[in-house]
């Protein structure tokens, strides 16, 4: 269970950004000095053995000159003589070897009569070369028997030609001890192997601080979201440092605002439809029971009673009818038909339809309607924004007050423009009497009737027909609602 468990933690660490930072980190720096270390002492190695080779064969073929008239004219006494004074100065074993291999002299005594087959006596007594050069590690026979040493220590050989009596070929082999710049290669090695560990450590403490600072804006907008999730939508992220990250959480704090605001916004909307339907239901419930405790109230009190009763359930069909309808366009239900409409004519029906209510309040109606003009669109969407719109003026506009529906082409869109001079709407309300259930006076907008959903329903018809809506409006001089159309290309 244990080794389970702490398998999985350590999958789960290389599988963090954290842990995979680490182990890039550590790759990069481990493969990349392990290349630049190798290389380098290869170099040097290289260098410094080349170098050895190139004076141990100096040494070897004076001392060949030296020593070949002597071993002609066999003198051994001279021979051995000049050997032991050579080898002392060259701290090494020289030997003279017949052209049978056997050995005629040695500085050390031992293999004197003996047969030295090493292989690069063999390669200048057989194969004719002039010189060869050998070298051998503790472990070897060949080191073993010739460094002098028990084999504790790394030789070379140089063997060099000379000539025996008769001109026969024989050989002088030269046993170079190469231990001292072993031990100082392997030196340098530990050396290097201790730099990268120092090297590996140092990158350890970085790659941790590195992983730190690029994980940390990471681990908290997870955090954040993890909140977010159990259904906070107050919670930000700290946004820090630059880049990606910096974006990140910019772009997440966007998003987490405007889901907080839509959560507000749907909220809200469930409150003011609630309590617009509360209202006209708490009235007619008084006027019920006055109408069931009061059973011999005046006929006429009962009707009026009863025509008020009536209001208010056409109230609430009305309300209920635009939630409906703005529900169904929420949820992209809502199909638009695609038919020719005159437009023209069907801005004169709608005003036509209203004039007999502003007529009523003593307003004037005008009308400058361009002729002829037509769209693609839905006919009762295109009624329903205008006389929305018309409405609201009529609404907003005292008995009186002048009121004018215009349609005009203007630069390839077909403009209605909906002016009155009204009450008009203040600035810091103008961006949101598109809002569901928003009025700018709650009290005087009851008093006509008013729930606040006529614009929201406008403003996702206009959507829906592919137009927009905006609005124009000074605080006692008036509004004017201006609705565009792109006029599409002739069919
Ligand atoms: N022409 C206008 N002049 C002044 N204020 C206006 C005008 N049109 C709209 N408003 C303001 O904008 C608010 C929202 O209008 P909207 O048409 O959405 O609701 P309403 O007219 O109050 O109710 P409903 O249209 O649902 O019966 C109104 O309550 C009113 O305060
Ligand atoms: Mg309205």
């Amino acid at each position: 269970m244990v080794t389970i468990s702490r398998i999985r933690t350590k999958t789960a660490f290389l599988a963090s950004i954290r842990g995979k930072i680490l182990l890039a980190f550590f790759v990069i720096v481990g493969v990349s000095f392990a290349v630049a270390a190798t290389s380098l002492t290869d170099l040097v190695s290289e260098f410094l053995f080349d170098q050895r080779t190139r004076e141990d064969m100096l040494l070897t073929e004076k001392v060949a000159d030296q020593v070949s008239p002597l071993y002609r004219s066999l003198s051994l006494e001279e021979l051995n003589q000049s050997l032991t004074d050579n080898a002392g100065t060259m701290d090494g074993r020289l030997l003279v070897v017949d052209g049978d291999g056997k050995v005629q002299a040695d500085t050390f005594q031992e293999l004197c009569g003996e047969r030295l087959l090493l292989h690069e006596v063999i390669a200048v007594l057989l194969s004719g070369e002039t010189e060869a050069y050998g070298m051998y590690s503790p472990g070897r026979e060949a080191a073993e028997r010739m460094s002098g040493e028990g084999g504790a220590a790394s030789v070379a050989y140089c063997v060099h030609e000379i000539t025996g009596p008769d001109n026969s070929r024989g050989a002088l082999v030269f046993v170079s001890r190469i231990q001292r710049l072993m031990d100082a290669m392997s030196g340098v090695r530990w050396r290097l192997v201790r730099v990268f560990i120092l090297i590996a450590v140092a990158a350890l403490i970085l790659a941790l601080f590195l992983s730190q600072v690029l994980t940390k804006p990471i681990t908290s907008l997870s955090k954040t979201m993890r909140k977010m999730g159990k259904g906070d939508l107050s919670v930000r992220v700290p946004v820090q440092g630059s880049g990606e990250l910096r974006e990140l959480a910019e772009n997440y704090n966007t998003m987490a605002s405007q889901l907080e605001s839509l959560d507000k916004t749907r909220s809200q909307f469930v409150s003011n439809a609630s309590h617009e339907l509360k209202t006209p239901l708490t009235t007619m419930k008084v006027m019920l029971e006055t109408l069931i405790y009061q059973p011999d109230m005046p006929a006429d009190l009962r009707q009026e009673f009863m025509q008020d009763m009536n209001h208010e359930i056409d109230r609430l069909t009305g309300i209920i009818t635009d939630l409906l309808a703005l529900s169904q366009m929420d949820q992209g239900a809502e199909s638009s038909k695609k038919e020719r409409v005159q437009l023209s004519e069907l801005t004169e029906e709608t005003v036509r339809l209203l004039r007999p209510a502003a007529e009523k309040r003593g307003q004037r109606l005008e009308e400058a309607i361009e002729p002829g003009l037509e769209m693609t669109g839905d006919r009762i969407k295109l009624n329903q924004i205008l006389y929305n719109l018309t409405d609201n003026a009529l609404k907003y506009t005292q008995d009186g007050g002048t009121i004018r529906v215009s349609l005009n082409r203007e630069d390839g869109e077909l403009v209605w423009r909906v002016q009155d001079n009204g009450i008009g709407i203040p600035p810091e309300d103008q961006s949101h009497i598109f809002e569901r259930f928003y009025r700018v006076d709650k009290a005087r907008s009851r008093d006509t009737g008013g729930t606040g959903l006529g614009l929201s329903i406008v403003r996702q018809l206009v959507k829906l027909e592919g137009g927009t809506v905006s609005v124009e409006s000074e605080p006692g001089k008036g509004s004017v609602f201006i609705v565009r159309f792109a006029e599409e290309a002739e069919a």
